[in-house]
């Protein structure tokens, strides 16, 4: 998929330069320290709903017309896990945004178009805004167009002072004046200019600041000396919200997850106790589903139509049909088809791929395998590395051993086989269709189509002989 992506990406440069168009680029700011987090991780890399702060930044920016992402990083740049189409500019010490962006000039050769400055922590940005923002550069031929919200608690960020001979800068929180904290219009982090002027003015921006460091911000006031510099307000607030601390973004989430719902509830999925639910924002629903209290639905997950998802279970990046209904278990990385019943208590994993019609029940692992339709595992079962067809019975208890302490080994099962309760299948092995296994067997060798197999010590029964052990009389 990201091979495509970059084919796509290749073609579409390659034509536009052909055609002499400009190439207009993006870029992201995620070399911080993010030390206000107190985390192990980047800041980029802090999940949001399951999904990394940085990814909802580069999934917006794949939606607008922007045809090429640098991203800049620090040190720590092997711990971010971006796309192949996204080019990596690499920021040694973090000596400020400004800084950042120097980086991300090296990898930039067309400097016809413009350029958005993105910072790495403002995660819910649409592509709406971002490229009303782009617009509104456009059309007003400004050098530079700055993003601005309106804040009545403005701790924290940049704010915008419009001076009286008409131009504009911006004053950090640390750098400002008591007159100037008050000020309620803020810089949003989001900024569109001129790439050929951000080349002009980069070099000319200083670190002569209370943090000693080179503020992209600066670019503001240098610009507005040179032509138009202009404000596009942010309307809803909430998006353009930058997050340092992880209490803002904690509570953010809340908002960001009602948001969510909010869009969900819409188009018919019904949330039992909303507030114990968790939905991702890449999740997809095809049809009217209901959500039980207590779940999880995470990553790239697609639920269909008439799905009963929960209580308590938890399925990420997984593929849901029509009609399935699943209680009490967490599915990862699999797909289960029409009809099927997943729980209580299942696990899914590893591309499971469950047929149609399927009861998968109660203590039921299911690894790397597939089924075919109205094939039954109710309880107590390890299903691993297996192809199974249609219309088969897992007895209670049944394992595909698929483990021989050094290598996996996989199953192959025909159609309507019937697996008696506790038969252990070792693998490699295959197991014809229509072939009846006893129960208690442990199966070494595979087995022909319709034959029956039973593999486990022959009973012997001493008459009267339990006394020996204390039993077999009846106690006073
Ligand atoms: C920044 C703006 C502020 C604005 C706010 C909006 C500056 C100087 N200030 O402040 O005006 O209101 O965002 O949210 O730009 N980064 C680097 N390298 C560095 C420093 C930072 O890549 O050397 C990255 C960070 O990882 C982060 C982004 O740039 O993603 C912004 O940096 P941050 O330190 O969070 O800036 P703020 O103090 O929030
Ligand atoms: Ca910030």
């Amino acid at each position: 998929m990201d091979f495509l992506l970059f084919v796509l990406e290749s073609s579409f440069f390659a034509f536009n330069t052909l055609r002499g168009y400009a190439m207009n680029y993006a870029i992201v700011l995620a070399a911080g320290k993010g030390s206000r987090m107190h985390r192990k991780e980047p800041k980029g890399m802090i999940p949001i709903l399951g999904k990394p702060m940085i990814s909802y930044i580069i999934d917006t920016i794949f939606k607008t017309c922007l045809q090429h992402t640098i991203c800049v990083l620090g040190k720590n740049k092997e711990q971010f896990q971006l796309p192949s189409w996204v080019e990596i500019a690499v920021q040694e010490q973090p000596l400020g945004t400004a800084d950042a962006v120097r980086a991300a000039l090296e990898k930039m050769e067309d400097k016809k178009g413009y350029t958005l400055i993105i910072p790495g922590d403002t995660p819910f940005l649409t592509e709406g805004t971002i490229n009303a923002l782009l617009q509104e550069h456009e059309k007003s031929k400004n050098l530079l167009t700055i993003g601005t919200i309106r804040l009545s608690s403005p701790y924290g960020y940049g704010r915008v002072v419009h001076e009286k001979e008409g131009t504009l800068r911006i004053v950090e929180e640390k750098d400002a004046t008591k007159e100037e904290r008050l000020i309620e219009e803020v810089y949003s982090g989001v900024m569109c200019i001129n790439t050929q002027v951000l080349f002009d003015v980069i070099s000319k921006i200083q670190n002569q600041n209370a943090q000693k460091e080179y503020y992209i911000t600066d670019s503001v006031s240098l610009v507005s000396k040179m032509g138009a510099v202009g404000c596009y307000t942010i309307e809803d607030v909430f998006e353009a919200k930058g997050f340092n601390e992880l209490k803002e973004l904690t509570k953010a989430q809340k908002e960001y997850q009602s948001r969510i719902f909010n869009r969900l509830m819409e188009k018919g999925i019904f949330l039992e106790n909303p507030d114990t639910i968790t939905i991702g924002p890449d999740v997809v629903f095809l049809g009217p589903a209901t959500i039980h209290q207590g779940t999880i639905l995470l990553g790239k997950t697609t639920v269909y139509e008439g799905a009963i998802l929960g209580p308590y279970s938890e399925i990420v990046d997984s593929t849901i049909y029509e009609n399935v209904q699943v209680r009490h278990s967490v599915i990862t990385n699999s797909i289960v088809q029409n009809n099927t019943t997943i729980g209580p208590f299942a696990h899914l994993r590893n591309q499971a791929s469950i047929g149609e019609n399927n009861r998968i029940g109660n203590f039921v692992e299911i690894k790397n395998s597939t089924t075919g339709n109205k094939t039954y595992a109710s309880h107590l079962s390890y299903i691993g590395d297996t192809r199974c067809g249609a219309g088969v019975n897992f007895g209670c208890g049944t394992i595909t051993v698929n483990y021989d302490g050094k290598q996996k080994h996989s199953t192959k099962i025909g159609n309507n086989v019937f697996i008696g309760c506790n038969s252990n299948l070792i693998a490699p092995i295959e197991i014809g269709s229509n072939s009846y296994i006893a129960a208690g067997s442990t199966i070494v060798e595979s087995i022909e189509e319709g034959n029956f197999t039973i593999a486990r010590a022959p009973q012997t029964t001493k008459s009267g002989y339990a006394k020996k052990y204390g039993y077999g009389r009846v106690k006073d």
